[in-house]
């Protein structure tokens, strides 16, 4: 079924201590939500123990930013999935554009990352999303299916989240105008031909932005970085208006 999900994607900010401290001002913030919008939190590996200890009894879910597909190994730099685990995370993304423009992520990288995660149990959210100048080409669509057929193979679509964060969008100001997020959300459900997957939305998502954003029919949820750092900003894109 498609289920309502908004996640912060905390990116390489906040210490453990500004972590807790995000979590006493949200924690009552959401207070009221409805327990149909899912929440998450993919912070930095830094701050799982901490968060994972703050989370405890609340409807909140943990999420980490990455995951290596080895157990173990000389992978410097790297978190696998039983470490991941010991955190009790639910989500992981995987494929993020930060990944794939500065540390080198492929396709083929991201599917066994996106495998790794689903082995260990954890949902993987996976992002897809073109540039300014593939846009401009108008090579949109083409791009987002290549990376689906490829990022996908192998991947029980039974678990599993779509993130469409078109690249030029991501930490721009720029926002996707709400009709075409929803357009090409709506290309990336007809290729995956199976309805219950839920697809969001991420690039410079804002409370200003959110209630057009989540009043489109294939729009699921959200995946926001920036606005996700304040705790009063943040809960007001989960109470997003309908
Ligand atoms: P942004 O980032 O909300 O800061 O644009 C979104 C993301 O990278 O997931």
């Amino acid at each position: 079924m498609r289920r309502t999900i908004i996640a912060g994607n905390w990116k390489m900010h906040k210490t453990q201590a500004e972590a807790s401290e995000f979590w006493q001002d949200f924690k009552s913030a959401i207070a009221e939500t409805a327990e149909s919008r899912e929440v998450v939190l993919c912070v930095p590996c830094t701050s799982l123990g901490v968060m994972s200890k703050n989370l405890h009894g609340s409807a909140v879910k943990l999420g980490a930013q990455n995951l290596h597909w080895e157990e173990s190994g000389a992978y410097t730099g790297e978190i696998s999935g039983p470490m991941l685990v010991e955190y009790g995370i639910s989500y992981v993304i995987v494929g993020h554009s930060e990944r794939r423009q500065f540390f080198g992520e492929t396709d083929q990288t991201v599917n066994f990352r996106l495998r790794a995660a689903q082995r260990y149990g954890f949902t993987p959210i996976l992002c897809v999303g073109e540039s300014k100048a593939q846009r401009d080409e108008g090579e949109t669509e083409t791009l987002i299916i290549s990376q689906l057929r490829k990022g996908l193979k192998g991947v029980d679509l039974a678990d599993l989240v779509i993130a469409y964060e078109p690249i030029w969008a991501i930490g721009t100001g720029y926002t996707c105008e709400a009709h075409e997020a929803n357009r090409v959300i709506g290309v990336i459900r007809s290729v995956l031909d199976r309805p219950e997957i839920s697809i969001l939305y991420g690039g410079s998502v804002k409370p200003q932005n959110i209630d057009e954003l989540m009043a489109q029919p294939e729009i699921d949820g959200a995946l926001v970085g920036g606005a996700s750092l304040d705790p009063q900003g943040f809960a007001r894109i989960i109470n997003y208006r309908t």
